[in-house]
């Protein structure tokens, strides 16, 4: 439906530029049909007839948002039950790069929640060691580069949070930043003051979820910056209701990794109006899939056209979006550089072709 609009100059336009994603949850890319598979192989009888049924059980939507956010969990939760050994985290981080490299997106940052396996009996090595070789693949055999970002689990105890920062030591080298995700209710970032004090003195860069819509929303994100102190907000859109919070992350150019994406009941991409608004007031503003297997929006090649129509951004609009996306990646200068200069050349012939 959404597709019907987007003419074809548009697609094509979107298949070429080069892209980058700071904020996916690797787990959030498991999809319906590698779920099933990888239950089948663990020997994990799922309560669903066949995967149209499964699929249909991942209906999290709610009227009002808060608990749209409780109930979109719930269904992220029970699918990640399947991942139990390296193969399967391999496999995930496999599917999605491919996909990032279909779609040139040629560089991610994945989140990923060590709390959310650990807590299920499954060892952070096997975890680690499953990332490690996708992400090997991923570069090697798929040209697309990555880094890792730990997420702290909110609704989990603090002590919880450390042990999983003092656990990861082990893995540090392979670990660029840590986040923080899940569900935001009575968590506000405050909560985690020592744990993000304690990854600062580690080296580690830092963000952390402000989700769209929350009770608190503003006050979080003004934590966010106040007290953990970090360089990246996921989400963060409430920010445009507080001419004092704009000015601030303008000056400290904070970027936001903001996701318009869509679920099944909806027919076209939502926030976008606030989107926009965040670009136009000159926020480092960058579009990202968030848990791509979960939403009718899907990955970042299927998810831009619709955005890019709905919020009506110009070809070079879209391609500035992605340079806020390289700006803000927390790579090194000579990625950097390159990463840029797919943009430009893609642009300059974009513009030759006229
Ligand atoms: N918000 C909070 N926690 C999450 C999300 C999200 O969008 N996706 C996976 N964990
Ligand atoms: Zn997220």
């Amino acid at each position: 439906m959404i597709f019907t609009q987007v003419d074809q100059r548009t697609r094509h336009f979107i298949a070429g530029l080069p892209k980058a994603e700071l904020h996916v949850h690797i787990e959030g890319t498991l999809t319906p049909t590698r779920r099933w598979e990888i239950a089948a192989r663990n020997g994990i009888r799922l309560p669903y007839a066949d995967i149209t049924a499964l699929t249909a059980s991942m209906d999290f939507e709610a009227p009002d948002a808060p608990t749209y956010l409780q109930k979109f969990l719930a269904a992220y939760y029970e699918g990640i039950e399947v991942l139990r050994t390296p193969e399967d985290f391999r496999d995930l981080t496999v599917d999605y790069l491919a996909n990032c490299r279909d779609e040139r997106v040629l560089y991610a940052e994945l989140s990923f929640d060590p709390q959310a396996h650990t807590s299920r009996g499954v060892a952070l090595a096997a975890v680690m060691e499953g990332l490690a070789e996708g992400r090997r693949i991923g570069r090697q055999e798929l040209g697309v580069e990555t880094n890792l970002i730990l997420c702290i689990n909110r609704d989990r105890p603090v002590d919880t949070a450390v042990s999983a920062l003092t656990e990861a030591r082990k893995f540090r080298d392979q670990i660029m930043g840590i986040g923080l995700d899940s569900d935001e209710l009575y968590n506000p970032p405050a909560k985690f003051r020592a744990v993000y004090d304690l990854a600062r003195s580690e080296g580690y860069r830092l963000t952390a979820h402000c989700d769209v819509d929350q009770p608190a929303t503003r006050e979080n994100i003004r934590q966010c910056l106040d007290i953990l102190k970090v360089e990246r907000i996921d989400h963060g859109i409430n920010a445009i209701e507080d001419p004092a919070l704009v000015d601030e992350a303008r000056a400290r150019g904070i970027t936001f990794t903001t996701c318009p994406t869509w679920r099944q009941i909806d027919t076209a991409p939502r926030r976008v109006d606030r989107i926009r608004k965040m670009y136009d007031q000159g926020l480092k503003v960058t579009l990202n899939t968030d848990d791509p297997g979960l939403f009718a929006s899907g990955t970042m090649g299927k998810m831009l056209p619709a955005v890019m129509v709905a919020g009506g951004f110009t070809f070079a609009e879209m391609a500035q979006l992605m340079i806020n996306a390289f700006e803000g990646a927390w790579i090194d200068d000579g990625l950097r550089h390159a990463l840029l200069g797919r943009t430009r050349e893609y642009m300059l012939d974009w513009g030759n072709d006229k």
